[in-house]
């Protein structure tokens, strides 16, 4: 195959890959880890995709080894993975179990050894149970647990990891957790997915407080901005785009980016927004500078003004804003049904730097394709269409690039085939295959593509 086509990237661009502990740990009863919110909800009948569970998922927790050795093939500058807060704090807050952190220890080790840059991201959703039953993220005292934890995390591995990502992908914890339930805690509420939003914002801030404190060095958040497109040019479905941005974006952009509230909330929510959950100098804390943005992205959002899909105010969801989300024609979709559309990352980037001028650098911390994979009978795993996906998405990274957006790396989603939350198992994303029966490893052919771009990379800036 010719390099003719693979993207290129600027010097000291970094190439990486991504997972999160409770899709790929399994483990979940070893050394002292507590139970996640995600235990308990895969462990609830009919709320997973065929009954999958994370309690084994790759067994990454004994074969890390194996998985470093595969990063150290592929020839990756970083490696972001996520750390279980209930292994480090089995019930949330209070006594810290150094048996968790134990592993996490070996893992960074095991990493630096191999010259890969430990990226951990504090939080990807595993709750502690313990904190969920005391209210979970609807409470402040969440928040402040997740700074304690944060503190112990950075006084075990500071001396170590020098680039810290605090969440994942609020939005999800928030929305998809509290409003929509179909990620643990699988709840479906109002104003309380509100709070949700709000203390996660908080925990974030109070964590880079603890960082800061402990000149743990580059610190930062992952998003999931979406790219939102009207339905139609109609000023109701221009109007429905709009409280969609709010919803997905400004949520967390204005109060991280811009020193704000989004503006338009009350127009979004109506009663469900009454702030109550919001305290004087919570904004400043949740604005501190950052070292960096991460960024998540798969696909665009087409939505259009519709009804409320719930009349009962008391009943309605967080979600519930009359935006309804339309199929993207004439455009392949993934095995999510997610609508493969490259052109709207440049866009999506190119937009967020104009409308927030004082975003950090940017890292794509995650972007990757679910693919329907099979298994040669040379035993090959020939992914055609996720490497098609990925060098149509990193041209159209490095098209933002070229036109002015200041993104230092790119990580791939996902370095294994891993526990897709509600979709279980079936979903792959990784360009390793993982055989789930014998936990063995195949390194797919987007695997060796994503390696010969890395070399390419190398090659041109000795060069
Ligand atoms: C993101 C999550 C990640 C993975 C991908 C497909 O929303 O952060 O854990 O599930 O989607």
């Amino acid at each position: 195959m010719s390099n003719d086509h693979l993207p290129e990237f600027p010097a000291g661009f970094w190439f990486g890959a991504a997972t999160a502990s409770y899709q790929i740990e399994g483990a979940v009863h070893a050394d002292g880890r507590g139970p996640s919110i995600w235990d308990t909800y895969s462990h609830t009948p009919g709320l997973v995709l065929n009954g999958d569970t994370g309690d084994v998922a790759c067994d990454h927790y004994h074969r890390y080894p194996e998985d470093v050795e595969l990063l150290r093939r592929l020839g990756v500058d970083a490696y972001r993975f996520s750390i279980a807060w209930p292994r480090v704090m089995p019930t949330g807050s209070g006594d810290v179990n150094q048996r968790g952190l134990d592993f996490y220890d070996r893992l960074v080790d095991a990493l630096l050894e191999a010259g890969i840059t430990p990226v951990p991201t504090l939080y990807h959703w595993d709750l502690p149970q313990a904190l969920e039953d005391a209210g979970g993220w609807r409470s402040r005292s969440t928040a402040e647990h997740f700074a304690a934890y944060t503190r112990a995390v950075v006084a075990r591995l500071g001396d170590r990891i020098r680039h810290w990502i605090t969440l994942n992908e609020p939005f999800c914890s928030a929305f998809l957790g509290y409003a929509v339930g179909r990620h643990a805690p699988g709840a479906r509420e109002g104003t309380p997915a509100l709070a949700a939003a709000h203390h996660l914002l908080l925990a974030h801030g109070l964590a880079v407080q603890e960082l800061r404190a402990a000149d743990a060095g580059e610190v930062g958040i992952t998003l999931n901005p979406d790219r939102i497109l009207p339905a139609s040019d109609s000023a109701a479905d221009r109007a429905a785009a709009d409280r969609a941005e709010t919803l997905h974006n400004r949520v967390w952009f204005d109060p991280l980016f811009a020193g704000r509230y989004p503006a338009n909330e009350a127009d979004v929510w109506g009663e469900l927004a009454d702030g109550s959950y919001r305290r004087d100098g919570d904004l400043e804390i949740i604005g501190q500078p950052l070292d960096f943005l991460g960024i998540n992205y798969y696909r665009p959002l087409k939505v259009a003004d519709g009804p409320l899909t719930e009349a009962d105010p008391a009943r309605r969801t967080a979600v519930d804003i009359r935006a309804h989300q339309q199929r993207f024609d004439g455009v392949r979709h993934t095995a999510m049904d997610w609508p493969v559309v490259p052109e709207s990352f440049t866009d999506l980037l190119l937009d967020l730097t104009e409308r927030y001028p004082n975003l950090p650098p940017i890292y794509i911390t995650e972007n990757g394709s679910a693919e329907h994979d099979v298994v040669s009978p040379g035993g090959r795993v020939h992914d055609t269409d996720r490497i098609a996906y990925l060098n149509d998405h990193l041209h159209a990274l490095a098209a933002a690039i070229r036109a002015g957006v200041d993104v230092r790396g790119y990580f791939v989603w996902s370095l294994l085939d891993n526990f897709e939350w509600a979709f279980g198992y079936e979903r792959r994303f990784g360009i390793v295959r993982v055989d789930y029966d014998t936990l063995e490893r195949l390194p797919k052919d987007s695997y060796f593509w994503y390696q010969r771009l890395i070399e390419h990379h190398r090659a041109r800036h000795r060069g």
